[in-house]
């Protein structure tokens, strides 16, 4: 199939360096002489008609920028047969013949629909949770993840000061990345994941006494929003321990800032991958970074895998931080 002009969406929930990869995507593509469309609030451009041109100059100023300049969504009506045959006409009606689909496994889900239903799609994986089962990595996690580590570091200090424990609740929907990862960079005394089952008492109570017996007075404690209840932990905490115990819950805070060096370059890298493909007139496909380097996978493949919890990482987080 000659590919004359391609969509680029931005859907589910927002991550640092989407920008880069709409970037990547369109100029990727007018340098193939390909057009370039917008669609605007993730499917639900396609269901409302929301569709911009887009030149070289639409994305000059944005590769620093958090959020997406197309803004994003997530589209229940796309998931529906009646939404999907809108979406259809709206991509004929501007000659929409391939879709780079920005977002995590449930993006991923809308682009295996759309490709199934005649528009070829490529997805790109971008989501701060980093959890989607293809991927190693996934656009904006770097960047959420210092943010993480800022933020903690911030609760150190007054935590440290008043001799207090801290427990902080990081994103990650049903996901423990974040929270390991911030969980390593700052030090946490303990860190508590959905992958791995803890006992409150054992895991997470009794370490802090452990430590309070060799003279630790601060701790810190990471808790993943798949776990959650930090303020009935910090509670628990401070009634067996005695120590002064505060819960914050960090919040949206993680998702907004200008992307990392990481999340750029990646970004870059998988936007132009991704018109690589849909240029052939390829869809169906996720890009992916396996190994360091990216590669393409069918979306049926790429939904099936699974993505393993980093143990080994886990283990060190438990054997050095005390
Ligand atoms: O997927 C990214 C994420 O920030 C998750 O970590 C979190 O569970 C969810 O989105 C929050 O969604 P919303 O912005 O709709 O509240």
């Amino acid at each position: 199939m000659k590919v004359k002009t391609i969509g680029v969406l931005t859907s589910g929930g927002d991550a640092p360096g989407m920008n880069a990869a709409v970037r990547a995507v369109v100029r990727t593509a007018l340098d193939k002489g390909l057009q370039v469309k917008g669609i605007l609030r993730g499917y639900n451009g396609l269901i409302d008609d929301e569709i911009v041109d887009l030149n070289i100059r639409s994305v000059s100023d944005i590769i620093h920028r958090g959020g997406t300049v197309l803004y994003t969504a997530r589209s229940p009506r796309f998931r529906e047969e009646e939404g999907m045959q809108i979406a259809i006409k709206t991509c004929q009606k501007h000659g929409i013949d391939g879709i780079v689909c920005i977002g995590g496994d449930g993006t991923f889900r809308g682009a295996r629909d759309l490709s199934l239903h005649g528009i070829p799609c490529v997805g790109v994986p971008g989501t701060i949770d980093n959890d989607i089962s293809s991927t190693e990595y996934s656009i904006g996690f770097d960047t959420a993840v210092n943010t993480c580590m800022e933020m903690v570091d911030r609760l150190r200090d007054t935590a440290q000061s008043h001799d207090r424990c801290t427990v902080v609740e990081v994103m990650g929907r049903g996901a423990g990345y974040l929270a390991l990862h911030s969980g390593v960079a700052c030090g946490a005394t303990t860190v508590v994941v959905p992958e791995i089952k803890l006992d409150i008492k054992t895991d997470v109570i009794d370490k802090i006494t452990m430590a309070q017996k060799t003279g630790k007075k601060h701790f810190i404690v990471v808790v993943a929003e798949g776990v959650g209840g930090v303020d009935k932990l910090a509670q628990q905490i401070q009634s067996v321990t005695g120590i002064d115990t505060r819960a914050t819950v960090l919040g949206h805070v993680q998702r907004g800032g200008s992307p990392s060096v990481r999340d750029r370059v990646t970004a870059s890298k998988m936007g132009y991958e991704a018109v690589q493909l849909l240029a052939q007139g390829i869809g169906n496909r996720v890009v992916a970074e396996k190994d360091g380097k990216i590669v393409d996978y069918d979306i049926y493949d790429a939904l099936n895998m699974e993505k393993p919890f980093d143990e080994k990482l886990y283990k060190i987080a438990n054997t050095i931080n005390s």
